[in-house]
């Protein structure tokens, strides 16, 4: 048996999808059933259990976006660094395996050459740029609580879209936004990141963190091209004129957009399609809401 947390949430729901596909069974304990964020609770509840492997694919990435998490800070803290920690305690002394979704979004940029970060490199941003967010701050002291703590792997997805129309998938944000910030990214196809991490558990790649990106980057512009090409969107997209533009709207939290290099899962076996690849293949298969 396995365990998903967050299986209700747009990530979790990937990855229920997933474990659908290959036939695994799985069990979902909601919020309401399970209070992650005590020890106790979680405790008793794997008490009588001992799953092959867990899935942490709870979090909390603010509503109607990240702009949301400045607001809710206290939600935010305790579903993105206290669930996270409480599991790290509790599995670890069972030692039972599992797995994290962090995110991306605590670097920012790119190096100079365009190259994406590598696991090996200190998110600098979340943990020292004054222009970060609370969301990047919370994930980040996550990656921190969990950096020693046993049986642990941890990806980092960014910006998932896929195929569905949904609020919840970029390339409907990007159909909804009235302007759009002109930016390069490492994106996550959201299906193909759903099957790269419940084969990373599987496959028991070694414990550890691990970009979990589409390989390469992209430009705003060239995915809202991609939208007008394959006619999913025929709006004339408007753009920011830069980043200050951008942040002028009051409350609005400046957004990490980064490039992370993805070759350490690769070399593990796990692989997701080119950026560019994979944007056509979704767009090919798009199913309006
Ligand atoms: N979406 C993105 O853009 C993105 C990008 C990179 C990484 N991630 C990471 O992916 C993970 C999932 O994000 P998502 O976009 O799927 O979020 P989501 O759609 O809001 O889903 C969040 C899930 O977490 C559960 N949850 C929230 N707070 C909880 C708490 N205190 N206790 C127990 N369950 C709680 C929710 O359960 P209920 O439905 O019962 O509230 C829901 O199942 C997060 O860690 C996020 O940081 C997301």
């Amino acid at each position: 048996m396995i365990v998903l947390l967050g299986a209700t949430g747009y990530v979790g729901s990937a990855i229920a999808a997933r474990l659908r596909q290959l036939g695994r069974e799985f069990a979902a304990p909601s919020h309401r059933d399970l209070d992650l964020t005590s020890k106790d609770a979680v405790a008793g509840w794997f008490a009588g259990r001992t799953p092959e492997f867990v899935i942490n694919a709870v979090g909390f990435t603010g509503r109607p976006n990240i702009d949301g998490t400045e607001i809710e800070k206290w939600h935010c803290l305790q579903a993105n660094t206290v669930v996270p920690g409480v599991l790290a305690e509790v599995l670890g002394s069972r030692g039972i395996r599992w797995g994290h979704v962090s995110s991306g979004c605590i670097f920012h940029g790119a190096h100079a050459k365009g190259s994406g970060f590598t696991e090996e490199e200190e998110p600098e941003f979340a943990i020292s740029d004054p222009r970060a967010g609370w969301y990047a701050r919370t994930k980040w002291m996550a990656e921190k609580l969990l950096r020693d703590a046993p049986g642990v792997v941890i990806w980092r997805p960014r910006i998932p879209f896929n195929a569905e129309d949904n609020e919840r998938n970029y390339l409907t944000k990007l159909m909804r936004y009235e302007r759009l910030l002109e930016v390069r990214n490492s994106i996550s196809q959201l299906d193909e990141f759903a099957a790269a991490a419940v084969q990373s558990l599987e496959d028991r790649i070694p414990d550890g963190i691990y970009n979990a990106t589409n390989p390469g980057a992209i430009l705003t512009s060239e995915v809202a091209n991609a939208l007008r090409a394959h006619g999913i969107c025929r709006k004339d997209f408007q753009y920011f004129t830069d980043e200050t533009d951008f942040l002028s709207h009051p409350g609005r939290v400046f957004r990490a957009s980064c490039v992370l290099d993805p070759g350490k899962l690769a070399a593990h076996g796990i692989r997701m399609l080119e950026v560019h690849e994979s944007l056509e293949k979704t767009l090919r298969a798009w199913k309006k809401a």
